[in-house]
């Protein structure tokens, strides 16, 4: 059985590339497969790719994310994923204000899946240095880990 998985922030160039990319390279190692994607509740950089400062941390923790390219969400995706994941709670809420009443998707917080970060944001990194986006990547990471143990119990339950 596979699934499918949309991870979401605002701009779509710094924490849900990220989180995109960490959860690829984690669903790789334990041979989940997922159809992966991450997007932006807003618009403004659609059609560009991350943030050097996101790609440049990505590379040097192993994972190249340097060609994906940003998209805001649109309604169809309600229900062309299993699961929508949200970096922060305003993105959460913006997601829950325009899921579509027959939406499929299943919404959540990223780190309520990490035990011990329940309803935590993933700070945004856009508009401070680089040390920024390297808490970034170890948010984004432990989500990963988190979310790709839990849909290995799915997976192994279904
Ligand atoms: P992201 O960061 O939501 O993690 O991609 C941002 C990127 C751009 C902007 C805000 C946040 N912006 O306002 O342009």
């Amino acid at each position: 059985m596979s699934t499918s998985i949309l991870f979401v922030c605002l701009g779509n160039i710094c924490r849900s590339p990220l989180a995109e990319g960490a959860f690829r390279a984690e669903a790789e190692r334990h041979g989940i497969e997922a159809e992966i994607g991450s997007a932006g509740t807003g618009s403004w950089h659609a059609g560009q790719a991350p943030d050097a400062r996101a790609c440049a941390i990505a590379k040097e923790r192993g994972v190249d994310i340097s060609d994906q390219l940003a998209r805001q969400i649109t309604r169809r995706d309600f229900n062309r994923y299993d699961h929508i994941v949200a970096l922060d709670a305003q993105v959460l809420a913006d997601l829950q204000a325009m899921r579509p009443g027959d939406a499929s998707a299943a919404l959540s917080l990223f780190l309520d899946h990490v035990a011990g970060r329940e309803g935590q944001d993933v700070a945004d990194p856009y508009y401070g240095g680089d040390e920024g986006f390297a808490v970034t990547w170890d948010d984004a990471a432990a989500g990963a880990k988190a979310l790709v143990e839990l849909l290995m119990r799915d997976q192994r339950s279904a």
